[in-house]
């Protein structure tokens, strides 16, 4: 019998979902190397994220975004955290489905606004760290995190190591 191979497993969904938690966990659990987006794009540039937003725009820093999972055909059974706005571009939804399975994230305004409350280094949230202006953004991208994803978890009141099982049970299913 032939052993099927766990895909890579990106990880999308809003700020404060949850994504670097549970790939920390899948890390732990599963031995799954992580990479994080956001991280390889600051070290890359030499530049912390809101940095890069002001100087260079942020259109410069989705670019970089795509050229990022462009790199992700050579490797397998990882974990990838992608930053909060990856799913919004088609062609980024494209290159993760050709390149492993779509884990979305999602959790309500009230436990994202908890989570991201404190820290600046989330260029969109400066001045909208309030629950009306995230769900309003959430609500604007939901229907996209939906689309492009092959399975959904909510991480409401929910510890990070068994939304990081359910992660990895769904990531098989769907590779089956
Ligand atoms: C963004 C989310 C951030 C980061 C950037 C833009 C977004 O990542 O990529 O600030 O557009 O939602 P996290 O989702 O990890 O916070």
């Amino acid at each position: 019998m032939s052993e099927k191979k766990i895909p890579n497993i990106f990880l999308i969904g809003f700020m404060g979902c949850g994504k670097s938690t549970v790939a920390k966990e899948l890390n732990r659990q599963f031995h799954m190397p992580v990479v994080e987006m956001d991280e390889l794009i600051v070290k890359q540039e030499g530049m912390l994220i809101p940095e890069i937003f002001s100087t260079y725009g942020e259109s410069y820093f989705r670019r970089l975004e795509t050229k990022l999972l462009d790199g992700f055909s050579s490797q397998s059974g990882c974990v990838i955290s992608c930053g909060g706005g990856v799913a919004m571009r088609e062609e980024n939804v494209a290159l993760m489905k050709k390149h492993g399975c779509i884990a979305l994230l999602t959790a309500s305004p009230e436990t994202i606004l908890g989570r991201v409350e404190h820290g600046d280094d989330r260029p969109l949230l400066k001045g909208h760290k309030n629950l009306q202006d995230i769900r309003n953004l959430l609500n604007q991208r939901l229907p996209k995190y939906q689309a492009a994803a092959d399975f959904a978890i909510s991480t409401d009141n929910k510890a990070a190591f068994l939304i990081a099982l359910e992660v990895y049970q769904q990531a098989l299913i769907h590779t089956l």
